[in-house]
C-alpha cells in the first residue's frame, strides 16, 4: 500500500487519538511515581535517567505495537527490539524534563509524535500529568489544549514578550546561551528557563509563553511540539531560520512576531 492511501485523514485522526490516550496512560504512571523513590542513573554528561523514563517508554511502546506493528521508533531510550523504521514513525520522549522530575519539580510531560517515513508530522500529542493537560494536534486539524482550540500569542510588541529557554550542559553552548540573553533580555518582558524543551514548547502553542529558544535538542525533545506550534499559527525553525526538521540540534519557536525578533538578535 502506498503511503498516500494509507494516511488517510482518517486514520490519522485514528492515530491522534491513540497518541493522546497512551501519553495520557504514561503520564499517570509518571505521576503515580513522582513522589516515591527513584532509581537514578547517569547517562551522559549532566544527563540523568530514571527507572520511571524506561517505565513510560516501555508503557507507549508496548501500547503502539499492539496497534501499529508495522510501524517505526526513534525513541529518547536505546531499545533494540524497536524496529526505525516504517509507514509512521513514533518519535518518543516519554519523560520530558528528567532533571525537575528527580527532584520532585512539577515540569516535566510526555511527548508524542507520529511522522510520516519522509518525517512530515502527522499528530501529536504532549501530556502534562500534574496539571492534567492534554495538548494535541493533527495535521490541518488545529491545536488543542484538553479538546479546546489554542493559538500562538498574539502580543503586538516584543517589549510584553515572555521569552523561554533552557540552559545546556555544553559549556561552549551555555556561553551561545549567555550572549544571546543578554542581547534580548533588555528588549523583552522577562525571561524564564522550564527545564522541559516539549512543555515549554506546548506552553508557547498555548500563548502562556510568547518564545522558546535551545541550542542543544534531539528530535524527541521537539517532534510533537513542531505540529502543536505549527497548527496553533506559530513558527518554528532551526536557529538559522530553517523550518525545524528531525534532525535540527536547536530550535526557535513563537509566534510571528516574536520568532521574527529573536530570529533577528540571533543574527552575527
Ligand atoms: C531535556 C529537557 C531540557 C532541555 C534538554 C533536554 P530530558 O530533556 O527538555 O529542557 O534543555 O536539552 O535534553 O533529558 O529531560 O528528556
Ligand atoms: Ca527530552
Ligand atoms: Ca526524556
Amino acid at each position: 500500500m502506498s503511503t498516500t492511501t494509507y494516511l488517510t485523514p482518517d486514520t490519522v485522526q485514528t492515530m491522534q487519538a491513540a497518541a493522546a490516550e497512551v501519553a495520557c496512560q504514561a503520564g499517570r504512571l509518571l505521576r503515580e511515581k513522582f513522589t516515591q523513590p527513584r532509581q537514578i542513573q547517569l547517562k551522559g554528561v549532566r544527563d540523568l535517567v530514571t527507572d520511571a523514563d524506561f517505565a513510560a517508554q516501555k508503557l507507549i511502546t508496548d501500547f503502539v505495537q499492539a496497534r501499529y506493528p508495522e510501524h517505526g521508533f526513534l525513541t529518547e531510550e536505546k531499545d533494540n527490539r524497536l524496529p526505525a523504521s516504517g509507514p509512521v514513525v513514533w518519535v518518543i520522549d516519554p519523560l520530558d524534563g528528567t532533571s525537575n522530575y528527580s527532584r520532585q519539580q512539577p515540569q516535566f510531560c510526555v511527548s508524542i509524535a507520529a511522522v510520516s517515513a519522509n518525517g512530515t508530522p502527522l499528530c501529536s500529542a504532549i501530556y502534562d500529568p500534574i496539571r492534567d493537560e492534554l495538548f494535541s494536534a493533527a495535521r490541518d486539524q488545529g491545536c488543542f489544549l484538553n479538546g479546546q482550540t489554542v493559538q500562538v500569542s498574539q502580543v503586538s510588541d516584543v517589549a510584553e514578550a515572555l521569552v523561554c529557554f533552557d540552559w545546556n550542559r555544553l559549556p561552549h553552548k551555555q556561553a551561545s546561551i549567555l550572549r544571546l540573553l543578554q542581547q534580548i533580555a533588555p528588549l523583552v518582558h522577562s525571561v524564564r528557563a522550564t527545564g522541559s524543551a516539549a512543555l515549554a514548547l506546548a506552553w508557547v502553542a498555548a500563548g502562556r509563553m510568547d518564545a522558546y529558544f535551545n541550542f542543544g535538542l534531539n528530535a524527541w525533545d521537539v517532534a510533537a511540539a513542531r505540529l502543536l506550534i505549527q497548527e496553533a499559527g506559530g513558527v518554528i525553525s532551526n536557529l538559522q531560520g530553517h523550518p525545524w526538521q528531525l534532525s535540527d540540534g536547536n530550535c526557535l519557536a513563537g509566534s510571528r512576531l516574536t520568532h521574527a525578533a529573536l530570529l533577528a538578535a540571533l543574527a552575527p
